[in-house]
């Protein structure tokens, strides 16, 4: 769900033909995994949470728990352990006789989960239906769980971006060289990776991020509950954006114990693992949906949308945001201690796609500042308080999990498949392809051999699909607009799931909470309840609000 970073410099959210076997995915491609039936299933103890939850709706519903799994699930030489932190959002309406739990991703990677599922839990329950105890878990390598760390503090990571950003791509928005240059500061990050985790028990702990862990985790959770607090030992899941990823991995790993899965702003798993960057097709809808919310803006009008009066029609007012991105772009200005440039007005400009109806009124007024070149400070401000509230402003998270995820690795900075992948990204969009297309060298020579890797292709070299046959079928939802996911990604990868189902949602934003729906709610409901119902495939959802104007769960 949140996809800026200091490290990816813009957006991340999120395929190299080894020796491709056409059979069907095996279930348990891990490498050696310990037999789970010899493994004690520890308890979860729950109890209130340690942390303020005052500022959460339904704090009264809310504990957390903490449950031990092994650290390390690809060998049983060793019998070190770490602490799973969990949140639960207790059942609303727990009618049901059967306790039973959900449980979330709401992407990154690389983020936090457990404040996340505190502040959407209303509209959790509601979409959900009200009888599952809503549970997430901060994943490995984030918060408190043994935080992957490249840096001391935010000001040694501050000063190291600083000094090796990641530039945009856009021809004539950096040097030539930009290219190689972004591969050379991804490669002096990976060394300060290296230097901050040299101490052995940290270097371990960072060898154990991969997804492929994760959905261990995800699965210790579901068997804890089974064994302890008699639920039915099956997976019920709804992953977002990233929590997508993690939804496709589990469920290839583990397809006898998905009972319920929704997996929300889809990201291509093959892209993922076996391409630069995250998926790149992410950007696929973000043209469209930049020119559809201008639009939107001309119909809302001047109260909602501070730039309805600047031209009369969006594809006008388009160019004339656009020509002042290039503006800036050569001639920037310093405001409040930071350069105004053109990458700086076309991150301000993404905003304005990703985030409808809590942010994007807001931001424009901060765009229209930018044209007029007035309260430039107040829009810097702005600008800080957004990416700094989605990145965390102090997180190497997204680099430890992605790149310890990769199984393609770049050679050298001419590697043709990484420049292909770069140039890809750069053909989705017009707007901001160049933007992100920096995040292709991002994992260069990473210095850390993961383990528990999910490393079989979902496609073959003629792209056809690995059948995937899950115990119930996968429910996989996009919104036509989503700037960072886009349906195509779903679609895609709902051929890999034998019997799963595309929700389609005429949606702006990212992810099914983006735009209140009650359609969406009443597909998922039905999905979830215990006489599961599948929509039909290919089902386009309308919404009920608009793009600037604020849901039922604010
Ligand atoms: C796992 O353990 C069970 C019970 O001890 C045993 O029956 C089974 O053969 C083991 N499976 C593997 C793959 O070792
Ligand atoms: C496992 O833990 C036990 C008890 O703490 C310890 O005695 C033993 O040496 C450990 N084994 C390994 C392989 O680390
Ligand atoms: C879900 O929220 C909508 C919008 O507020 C409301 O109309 C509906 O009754 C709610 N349904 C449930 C099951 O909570
Ligand atoms: C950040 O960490 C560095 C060590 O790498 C230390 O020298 C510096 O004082 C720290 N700065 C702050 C603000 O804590
Ligand atoms: C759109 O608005 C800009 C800024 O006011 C103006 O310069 C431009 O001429 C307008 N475009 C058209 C086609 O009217
Ligand atoms: C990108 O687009 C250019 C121009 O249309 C084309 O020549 C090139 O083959 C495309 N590259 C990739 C990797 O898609």
């Amino acid at each position: 769900m949140r996809t800026f970073s200091p490290f990816s410099g813009g957006l991340a959210v999120l395929p190299v033909v080894l020796s491709l076997s056409l059979a069907a995915a095996k279930p348990l491609s891990f490498g050696s995994l310990k037999n789970d039936t010899t493994t004690a299933v520890n308890k979860i103890s729950w109890a209130p949470c340690n942390f303020d939850l005052s500022h959460y709706p339904l704090p009264d519903h809310i504990d957390c728990g903490s449950l031990v799994v092994p650290l390390d699930y690809t060998t049983s030489a060793s019998n070190e352990t770490l602490i799973l932190s969990l949140l639960r959002s207790k059942a609303v309406s727990p009618t049901s006789t059967h306790k039973k739990s959900m449980l979330f991703n709401f992407g990154g990677p690389g983020y936090e989960a457990r404040l996340s599922l505190a502040a959407l839990a209303p509209m959790l329950h509601n979409m959900t239906g009200g009888e599952y105890d809503l549970v997430a878990f901060d994943p490995r390598g984030t918060a408190d769980t043994i935080t992957f760390k490249c840096f001391a503090n935010a000001t040694d990571r501050l000063l190291a971006t600083t000094s090796f950003p990641i530039h945009d791509l856009t021809p004539g928005a950096s040097s030539p060289n930009a290219f190689a240059e972004n591969y050379a500061n991804a490669v002096a990050f990976s060394q300060r990776c290296a230097e901050y985790n040299l101490d052995p028990t940290l270097k371990k702990r960072a060898e154990v991020l991969t997804t492929g862990m994760v959905a261990r985790d995800l699965m210790a959770v579901v068997d804890s509950l089974h064994a302890h607090e008699g639920e039915d030992g099956l997976l019920h899941y709804w992953g977002i954006s990233y929590g997508s990823l993690l939804g496709e991995t589990v469920a290839a790993l583990f397809p006898d114990r998905m009972e319920r899965l929704v997996l929300d702003g889809v990201v291509n798993a093959e892209h993922y693992y076996h391409h630069f960057g995250i998926d790149i097709d992410q950007l696929a809808s973000s043209d469209p949906a930049f020119r559809g919310v201008l639009s939107d803006c001309l119909t809302v009008g001047t109260s909602r949308c501070a730039l309805a009066d600047i031209n009369s029609t969006a594809s006008e007012l388009e160019q004339t945001l656009l020509e002042m991105a290039n503006r800036y772009q050569t001639n920037p200005v310093a405001a409040s201690g930071r350069v105004i440039n053109g990458k700086f007005v076309k991150e301000l400009l993404i905003i304005i796609i990703k985030y409808p109806t809590m942010i994007v009124p807001r931001a424009t007024t901060h765009i229209r500042s930018l044209l007029k070149g007035t309260n430039l400070e107040e829009v810097v401000a702005f600008y800080q308080a957004i990416y700094e509230s989605v990145s965390m402003g102090d997180n190497d998270a997204l680099a430890g999990i992605a790149c310890s995820d990769k199984v393609v690795k770049a050679k050298d900075s001419k590697d043709q498949r990484m420049i292909d992948d770069t140039e890809y990204i750069k053909n989705t969009t017009e707007i901001f392809g160049g933007l992100l297309a920096g995040i292709a060298t991002q994992c260069a020579e990473w210095p850390f051999e993961a383990k528990g890797k999910y490393e079989e292709h979902w496609f073959d070299e003629q792209r056809q699909p690995k059948v995937i046959k899950t115990r119930k079928p996968i429910l996989f939802v996009g919104n036509r607009y989503d700037p960072v996911t886009p349906v195509k990604s779903a679609v895609t990868m709902s051929n890999v799931f034998e019997g799963s189902r595309v929700l389609e949602r005429d949606a702006f934003g990212h992810a099914s909470v983006a735009q209140w729906s009650d359609c969406t709610a009443e597909v998922l409901r039905g999905y979830f309840k215990k006489e599961m119902v599948l929509p039909e495939d290919q089902k386009v959802c309308e919404v009920d609000i608009g793009v600037f104007d604020l849901g039922p769960f604010p």
